[in-house]
Parts: structure tokens; C-alpha cells; sequence
């Protein structure tokens, strides 16, 4: 029986099809789907010692939301209707984690690699993260 499914988006292609298969196990059990992004930015960035890095912080923001809705369109097109979504910012797979135990996640749907997209590793740095900081939820690996 899975509750809760978490799927991480970074808006690649890994993600999409994360969504996807995340699609079919939220029907199968009527289970919500939670969207997570994260603005994966370096923690000098907010510390305002570099008045510019505002500017970049917004930029990525904006990216987010655009990433963010496109998962939503996507996941109600499913047929899924219980969907919420969230962007908060930080280091990657902390965040999704945290996030995970906050919201009483069950099932995490996470693509094997992301907009990196480097050849010759199984997984990527987040997957791989997250992988072995979760305790007690279900990951599903995309490739
Ligand atoms: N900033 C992010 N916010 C939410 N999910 C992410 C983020 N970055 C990566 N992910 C998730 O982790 C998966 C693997 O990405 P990642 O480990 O970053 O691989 P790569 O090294 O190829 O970029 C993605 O398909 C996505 O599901
Ligand atoms: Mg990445």
C-alpha cells in the first residue's frame, strides 16, 4: 500500500518519465502525488555578501516555477488529481529528503540522472544521495 509519492523534478527528461511511472502507482492506490524543486543554490548566495548573486537567486526562481508547473500540467493530464506542489531552495537532496519526513512520504520517483546527464555513472549525484539518505521509503530509480 503506498500513501504519499514524491517526485523530484529538475524538468529533465529523467523527471518526465519519473511523473509518468508516478502517474500509474498514484492511480493504482489513489495516492497523492507531492512535486518537489529545488533552487539548487550555494549558501553564500544568501547571505548577502554578494548583492548580484539577487539577481541570479530570481532568475533560477523563475526557472523553478516555470519547471514546477510544467510537472503539474503533466501530472493532472495523468488523470491524477490529488497533486500539490512545492519549491524550496538548498542543497538537492537534503531537501528532498527533509521534505520526504516532513510531509510523511512513502514512495520517492526519481529519475537515475538529471539535466547533467553525465554518461558512464549509474546514477547522479542527487539520485545517488537520495538513495542513501532515505530510511523506510520506497525509492523507484528511472532510467
Ligand atoms: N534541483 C532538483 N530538484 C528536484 N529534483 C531534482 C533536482 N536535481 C535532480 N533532481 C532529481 O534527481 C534526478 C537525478 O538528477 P541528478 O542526480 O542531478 O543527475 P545529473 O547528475 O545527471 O544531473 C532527476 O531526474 C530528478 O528527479
Ligand atoms: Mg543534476
Amino acid at each position: 500500500m503506498i500513501k504519499k509519492i514524491l517526485v523530484p523534478t529538475d524538468g529533465s527528461d529523467y523527471a518526465k518519465k519519473a511523473i509518468e511511472i508516478a502517474c500509474d502507482i498514484a492511480l493504482k492506490y489513489a495516492a497523492p502525488i507531492y512535486l518537489l524543486h529545488v533552487v539548487s543554490s550555494p549558501a553564500i548566495f544568501h547571505e548577502g555578501a554578494f548583492p548580484a548573486m539577487e539577481g541570479i537567486l530570481r532568475v533560477l526562481e523563475e526557472d523553478g516555477k516555470k519547471i514546477i508547473e510544467e510537472a503539474e500540467r503533466e501530472t493532472k493530464k495523468c488523470g491524477v488529481k490529488d497533486v500539490q506542489s512545492a519549491m524550496v531552495q538548498g542543497e538537492p537532496a537534503s531537501r528532498i529528503i527533509e521534505f520526504a519526513k516532513a510531509e510523511g512520504v512513502d514512495m520517492i520517483v526519481i529519475g537515475s540522472r538529471g539535466l547533467t546527464g553525465m554518461k558512464g555513472f549509474l546514477l547522479g549525484s542527487v539520485s545517488h544521495k537520495v538513495f542513501h539518505l532515505a530510511e523506510r521509503i520506497y525509492i523507484m530509480v528511472i532510467k
